[in-house]
């Protein structure tokens, strides 16, 4: 194996002197400001910042949503910038699970017709006992036959989350996915996150305002100013006990 292959092999996700303007001339904002990092497989990322520092749109970049304005990105080993729309669309649906703030759940569809939904726009049919399946990994065997609008906001990110997860994506990126739960509900996404990359060697990607919910995370990444300020390695026996080691780090970019 070349050691290019062998690169290619660990990092689900890599940016590359990624840059991204919005806008022209007098109005042109620099939302990401020549950011490289790398995202290994079956690893959980945090990424936190103040507001506007450029998160969410490190996510679309490197989601394949957006496109940065210079640089590249590679999922699963494939450069998107040199991708047409619909071939992007297609490593999206193959690689890709997303997973925001919102839920984005389709209120007229049940539960387990939300979760089939992504295996439906690629043409195919989900097996029943699949569909089953995935909402019993997020605990919700008992409502498949549910509307959201029947479901607290907890279950409601949970089957946003089995919707994403059907596909078995190579990586899931979440922005904000706890922002509008309160602090147990938090917890059961978090633990399920945490979940799918210690059990199935998922690599997620997240988010968040919360040094508690970063804290489950393997690294936390600090964005400032569209760069990246400060990084933060959590060793599996510090997880999610030393919130307070992050919120100082917050801290610190935002004084
Ligand atoms: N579609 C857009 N058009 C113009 N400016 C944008 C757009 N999206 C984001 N921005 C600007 O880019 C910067 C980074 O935004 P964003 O990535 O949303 O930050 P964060 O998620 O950290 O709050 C901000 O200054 C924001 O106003
Ligand atoms: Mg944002």
């Amino acid at each position: 194996m070349t050691s290019t292959t062998k690169a290619t092999a660990v990092e689900a996700v890599q940016l590359w002197s990624a840059r991204k303007v919005y806008g022209t001339g007098d109005h042109a904002v620099t939302a990401l400001d020549d950011v490289s990092i790398g995202f290994l497989r079956g690893t959980f990322t945090a990424i936190m910042g103040p507001s506007g520092s450029g998160k969410s749109t490190l996510l679309q970049c490197a989601a394949g949503l957006d496109q940065p304005t210079s640089g590249k990105v590679v999922v699963a080993g494939t450069d998107i910038g040199a991708l047409d729309e619909t071939a992007r669309t297609v490593l999206r649906r193959d690689h890709i699970g997303f997973v925001f703030q919102a839920f984005n759940l389709v209120g007229s569809l049940t539960a387990a017709q939300n979760v089939e939904l992504p295996v439906r726009f690629a043409g195919k049919r989900a097996a029943p006992a699949d569909v089953l399946a995935a909402l019993a990994e997020v605990g919700l065997a008992d409502r498949v036959h549910h509307r959201p609008g029947e479901l607290s906001g907890g279950q409601q990110q949970r089957v946003a989350l089995a919707r994403a997860l059907i596909t078995r994506p190579d990586v899931l990126f979440a922005d904000e996915p706890t922002g509008a739960l309160d602090t147990t509900t938090s917890r059961e996404v978090l633990r399920l996150l945490r979940g799918i990359v210690d059990r199935h060697a998922q690599t997620v990607i997240m988010v968040t305002h919360d040094p508690v919910a970063a804290s489950y995370a393997d690294r936390v990444v600090f964005l400032k100013d569209g760069r990246i300020a400060d990084q933060l390695v959590l060793p599996p026996e510090h997880r999610n006990s030393h919130p307070a080691a992050i919120a100082g780090h917050m801290a610190r970019l935002e004084s």
